[in-house]
C-alpha cells in the first residue's frame, strides 16, 4: 500500500528527533484528527527504563494537548526490517480515541508500508462498555 505523504513525511520529519540513548530504535508517529490537524511524536527514553515514553504516546498527548481527541489515521515508522507494530500498550492507547476501522499504516524507513485498522490490532479490546455493571 501506499502510505499518506503528509503522514509519511510528518513521521519520518519527528522521529530524527527521538531521545533514544539506550535502544538506539527511533521511532515516529503522525496522527490525522477528524479536523484534519496533524500531531507528531516520537519515542522519548529514560535511564530508569520503564520510564520512556512511545512515539504514538507521543503523538497522542500533542493531540489531546491540543484540544482534540478523534484519530482519523495514523502512521508509525522506525528503521526496521518489517513495518513496525506499535507495542501493546500503544494499542489500547491508540483505540482510546479511534474507532475500530481507522487506518494504522506501520512503515519503515527503506519503504515497506503495512495498512491494519485499529480493529486488526486489538481485537477485544477492553472497552468501558466491559464496566456496565460496576
Ligand atoms: N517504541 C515505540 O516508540 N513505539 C512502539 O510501538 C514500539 C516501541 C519504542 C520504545 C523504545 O524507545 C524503543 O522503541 C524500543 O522498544
Amino acid at each position: 500500500m501506499q502510505p499518506d505523504p503528509i503522514l509519511l513525511g510528518a513521521a519520518s520529519d519527528v522521529r530524527q528527533n527521538a531521545y533514544v540513548p539506550y535502544s538506539r530504535f527511533k521511532v515516529g508517529a503522525a496522527i490525522r484528527t477528524v479536523s484534519g490537524s496533524v500531531f507528531k511524536g516520537c519515542n522519548v527514553e529514560n535511564v530508569a527504563y520503564p520510564e520512556g515514553t512511545c512515539a504514538e504516546a507521543g503523538a497522542i498527548a500533542a493531540m489531546v494537548a491540543a484540544g482534540e481527541t478523534q484519530i482519523a489515521e495514523i502512521l508509525v515508522i522506525a528503521d526496521s526490517p518489517e513495518p513496525v507494530p506499535p507495542c501493546g500498550g500503544c494499542r489500547q492507547k491508540i483505540a482510546e480515541f479511534a474507532g475500530q476501522g481507522v487506518l494504522v499504516t506501520l512503515c519503515t524507513t527503506d519503504g515497506k508500508a503495512r495498512g491494519m485498522t485499529v480493529a486488526d490490532l486489538l481485537p477485544g479490546a477492553f472497552a468501558a462498555t466491559h464496566m456496565d455493571r460496576a
